[in-house]
Order: C-alpha cells, then sequence, then structure tokens
C-alpha cells in the first residue's frame, strides 16, 4: 500500500502497531487470521466466483450455510451494514407512503427509510431505567396501545439490544404485532453475538421476529460494513427484499468483506458455545472486579424487570460515572490519554466499552485497573458521601403515577412527516432560541446515531438546553448543518399547512414561542 508519510494507510499502520486498547469495534479487534494483504483477496465478480445479487455458486453455498446455521428462511449477507440491511427491510415491507411504527431510539437509517420512501412514521417510546439516563426497552403493552390507535401500521420496527445492551421482550412484542397481522423487525446491529452461548441474551431471530438485521462487524470478528439480514417470517416477501437489496448494496460488493462474513460465520458454527467460554469468564471475572468500585459502577441485570428492560447484554461494559465532579467525558479521555485504553463512546454520565470473543485477558486486567485507580482518585476527592445519582429527567412527572408511567419518555410535538420537513422551505434560526419553532434537521449525539431532534418535530426548551449542555460536556452532537450548534435551520411559517400542523394548535391560536413570529 502507499507509504506516503501523511496516507491514511501510514496513519492506521501506525495505530495499529501503537499500544492503544480498541474497546471498540469491530469485533475482531485488530486481531485476526487474515494475516496477508486484503489486496489479494480484493476481486470482482470473475468466473467461479459468484454474484452477490444473483448468487448461484460460492455466495449461494456460503449463504445457504448461514441459513442453516442461523435457523432462518433466508439470511442474506451485507457489505454495506446493517444501514443497507434496514433501509432494505422497511422497503420491503412497507409500500411507498405507508404508516409504519416505529421505536423513536430507533438508529438514524430507520428514519432514512422512513425519508425515502416518504412514510408516515408512528412512534413508541422506549420507558426509562429508574435512577439512570439511560433508556429501557420497548414495552409490548405500548405496540398495542399504538397499533389499535393506528389501524394503518404496515410494520413495527424496534432496535433491540440499544447500544446500551438493554433488550426488549421481543417475543411478546412479536405476539402482539402478529396478533393484527403485522410484520415485526428488529435491529439487532449490536446483538450478532446473542444465542451464541447461553450467557448472551436469546436472538430475536428465535424470538419470533420476521426480519432481523445484525451488524456481525460489530460484536462479532467480521470487518468493518459487514452485516446480515435475516428473514424469519412467511409474511415477508423474499423478492422484494432481494429487489431493495439490489438497490441499496454496492453494485461491486466487496470480497474481501463477504470472505470475511463467511470465514466469522464458519469460526462460531465450528467453535459452537465453546468458543465464547474464554470470553464468558474474562466477563465474569471483569464485572466481579468492577462490585467493589464505590463511584464508578457497571449496568447489570438488576435492571432487568425495570423501564421494560427484559434482558441485558454482558458483553457491554456500561461504566457510569457516578460523581459530581467527573463527567463521562472525562472517563473517557482519562482512559484514553493516561491508560490507552480506547473507548467506543462516552455520554454526560457514562462511557461504554465495547468487547468481544476476541478480547484479551490483558486488555480486560487493564481496564480494570485503570478503572479501579479512576475511582480511588474520584473517592479520594468527593468521599464516600457524595455519590450522584443519575437522576432521570422525570420532573414533570407526577410523583403519584404508577410506576409505568413515571418511566415513560416526554414524547415530542410532531407536526410535519419527516419527507414534509427535509423537503420545504426552510431558514436559519439561533438555536438556543428555536423553542417552538419546527426543526428542518436531524439533531444527534454519535455515536449511536438515534436522533434527538427529527425534522418535522416541534424544539423545545428542555431540549434545548439538553443539546447545549451536550455540547458543552464535550460531546459529539452532529447531524445539523451548523456544527457549533450556535444556529439551526427551521421551517418557514408554513408548517400548519402540513399533515399535523393543523391539529396540534386550535384554529386561529399562534404559538409565540421564543423563536416563533406569525
Ligand atoms: C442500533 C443500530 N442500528 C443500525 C446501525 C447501523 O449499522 P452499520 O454501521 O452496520 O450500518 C447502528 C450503527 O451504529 C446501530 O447502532
Amino acid at each position: 500500500m502507499s507509504n506516503h508519510q501523511d496516507s491514511l494507510y501510514n496513519k492506521l499502520n501506525t495505530y495499529g502497531q501503537g499500544e492503544v486498547y480498541p474497546f471498540h469495534m469491530p469485533g475482531h479487534k485488530r486481531n485476526s487470521q487474515l494475516s496477508d494483504s486484503p489486496y489479494s483477496y480484493d476481486i470482482t465478480e470473475i468466473d467461479g466466483f459468484d454474484n452477490l445479487h444473483r448468487p448461484r455458486g460460492v455466495l449461494k453455498e456460503s449463504m445457504d450455510m448461514a441459513t442453516e446455521f442461523y435457523g432462518t428462511r433466508r439470511t442474506y449477507y451485507l457489505v454495506n451494514g446493517s444501514t443497507c440491511g434496514i433501509l432494505s427491510a422497511i422497503s420491503a415491507v412497507v409500500p411507498q407512503g405507508g404508516t409504519i411504527l416505529m421505536a423513536r431510539n430507533c438508529h438514524k437509517a430507520v428514519y432514512n427509510a422512513v425519508y425515502l420512501r416518504k412514510l408516515k412514521a408512528k412512534y413508541v417510546y422506549p420507558r426509562k431505567l429508574p435512577d439512570l439516563s439511560i433508556l429501557g426497552g420497548i414495552h409490548p403493552k405500548d405496540v398495542e396501545d399504538m397499533i389499535v390507535a393506528n389501524p394503518k401500521i404496515k410494520a413495527v420496527v424496534i432496535t433491540s439490544p440499544t447500544y446500551e445492551g438493554v433488550v426488549s421482550y421481543v417475543k411478546a412484542i412479536a405476539s402482539v404485532t402478529h396478533k393484527y397481522n403485522i410484520p415485526l423487525i428488529v435491529d439487532e446491529a449490536h446483538g450478532a453475538h446473542f444465542s451464541m452461548s447461553e450467557y448472551f441474551p436469546k436472538s430475536a431471530i428465535e424470538q419470533g421476529a420476521d426480519i432481523v438485521i445484525q451488524s456481525v462487524h460489530k460484536t462479532l470478528p467480521s470487518m468493518t460494513q459487514t452485516a446480515l439480514l435475516h428473514v424469519c417470517g412467511d409474511m415477508i416477501d423474499l423478492n422484494l427484499v432481494e429487489r431493495y437489496l439490489s438497490i441499496y448494496q454496492s453494485s461491486s460488493p466487496s470480497y474481501v468483506l463477504m470472505a470475511s462474513i463467511d470465514s466469522c460465520i464458519r469460526d462460531v458454527r465450528e467453535k459452537g458455545p465453546l468458543g465464547f467460554i474464554k470470553y464468558e469468564e474474562n466477563l465474569v471475572k471483569f464485572r466481579e472486579k468492577a462490585e467493589k468500585l464505590t463511584h464508578l459502577k457497571l449496568l447489570d441485570k438488576k435492571i432487568l424487570g425495570k423501564g421494560a428492560a427484559y434482558d441485558l447484554d454482558l458483553g457491554k461494559l456500561v461504566i457510569t460515572v457516578g460523581s459530581i465532579t467527573y463527567t463521562g467525558h472525562d472517563l473517557h479521555e482519562e482512559l484514553l490519554k493516561k491508560y490507552k485504553l480506547q473507548m467506543e463512546m462516552a455520554a454526560s454520565d457514562y462511557v461504554i466499552a465495547m468487547t468481544s470473543l476476541n478480547d484479551t485477558e490483558e486488555g480486560f486486567d487493564r481496564l480494570i485497573e485503570a478503572l479501579t485507580e479512576i475511582d480511588r482518585d474520584i473517592r479520594i476527592r468527593e468521599g464516600y458521601g457524595q455519590i450522584k445519582a443519575l437522576k432521570e429527567d422525570v420532573a414533570e412527572n407526577d410523583p403519584t403515577d404508577s410506576v409505568d408511567k413515571a418511566h415513560k419518555v416526554k414524547e415530542a410535538v410532531v407536526c410535519m412527516e419527516v419527507y414534509e420537513a427535509l423537503d420545504t422551505e426552510t431558514e436559519v434560526c439561533d438555536f438556543a432560541i428555536s423553542s417552538g419553532r419546527i426543526s428542518a434537521e436531524y439533531i444527534y449525539l454519535y455515536p449511536p446515531g438515534v436522533p434527538v431532534v427529527v425534522p418535522g418535530e416541534m424544539l423545545d426548551r428542555a431540549t434545548i438546553d439538553y443539546l447545549l449542555k451536550c455540547k458543552a460536556d464535550g460531546l459529539d452532537v452532529c447531524g445539523q448543518m451548523d456544527d457549533t450548534l450556535n444556529e439551526i435551520m427551521v421551517i418557514k411559517e408554513n408548517w400548519k399547512e402540513f399533515s399535523y400542523g393543523k391539529n396540534i394548535l386550535p384554529d386561529g391560536q399562534k404559538l409565540l414561542g421564543e423563536g416563533y413570529h406569525i
């Protein structure tokens, strides 16, 4: 490869040879069997090597092997990530302009499908985990309530597990959707290792979902961009899935990536649950040692049964900070700069370390030793007495509400469909005074790419303050035109003419938000 001093290749090479330990994706942890140059495998659809879009030979055989291993109706290889699987699944199941019920905490790929297919989106909100700033699962009853209220819904999409590893009760949600003859799509991008051993939750494939999408590159030893789309239920038209896969996937799928999926699946299939034993032992040992920490805490199975959390992926190390002087971003920076441990992401009050079966015992030891030292430093500074509870934002909740209700997330005011908001006249507004205006942009924290603000939603004071605080805490707030978050694109004053506008305010009433002048 190019050896230019400033080349990306050189930068990657230097990083790869350095001592920074990767507690992040991809799951092969830069430690794979692929010791030769990837260039030697990089071919195109020449004789004998089949065609991903019309598989008849070696690729068909490989996908047949995967289909049998996962016990699905059909498993497809994806080289454009779970992103293209999500776009294809939704396009195949909901007709253009149709109505979809989606979890509000879905990845932006789901919103992009909604935009491209001009869908009407109804939202089901995840519950909240008590005393934490982390979202819980999707409650089956909330799904049923939404289906009953919106009989035009053609499909339901949820994310399970979430980025933090929280798993919803997929089996019960599938029973609900099937009762109304509606297919369930589960974005299981972070659960490609599920069902591989008893230590991890059961995959949505086994829980009755109709389509399941998994990023093998996230939690299994496979290269970035590799993913799987599993069709499980009879309700799905395979021809439509294949039509959309050929639209959303490259017409030159990389053989390096496809060989990586093939070899990853053969490997886990051959080793079976035994292949995960060392990994499980490392996790158990790590979690036992983490019990002794005072301020820093690991998200664990004590959350189950609360906030619609049905199960938890113990491979995700969600480390909450519990300090009054130290943020998730501080922890992320200290782990990287002082201990050379690269985390997957930082939120205001926690960080996530992603692990996989390719992690080493030495990696886990380095992380727990670093956390133990950092925890001791916080204790010396703050003492035992001041452990900050990570309070949920439920100030508006009536304390006499039932527990169920108190753990509901505040719902956004939707004024327009996403496609209407993205394709109509906009203007620029000061972000700090945009309360009452309708956003024409997404705003999300990256990772994980779940929008905090969706185009067509009304901005409000609490959301604006939250995002400004995230920015001040050093988090990566992005998606919008102005990276500094000083300004935001909003809809011009004609928003009340669109889908929802008429229903939001009684006729003739004017909304006097700070940035709204009519
Ligand atoms: C929940 C979820 N779904 C889908 C995706 C998209 O996956 P990919 O990067 O494989 O396209 C991501 C990526 O981070 C994700 O977190």
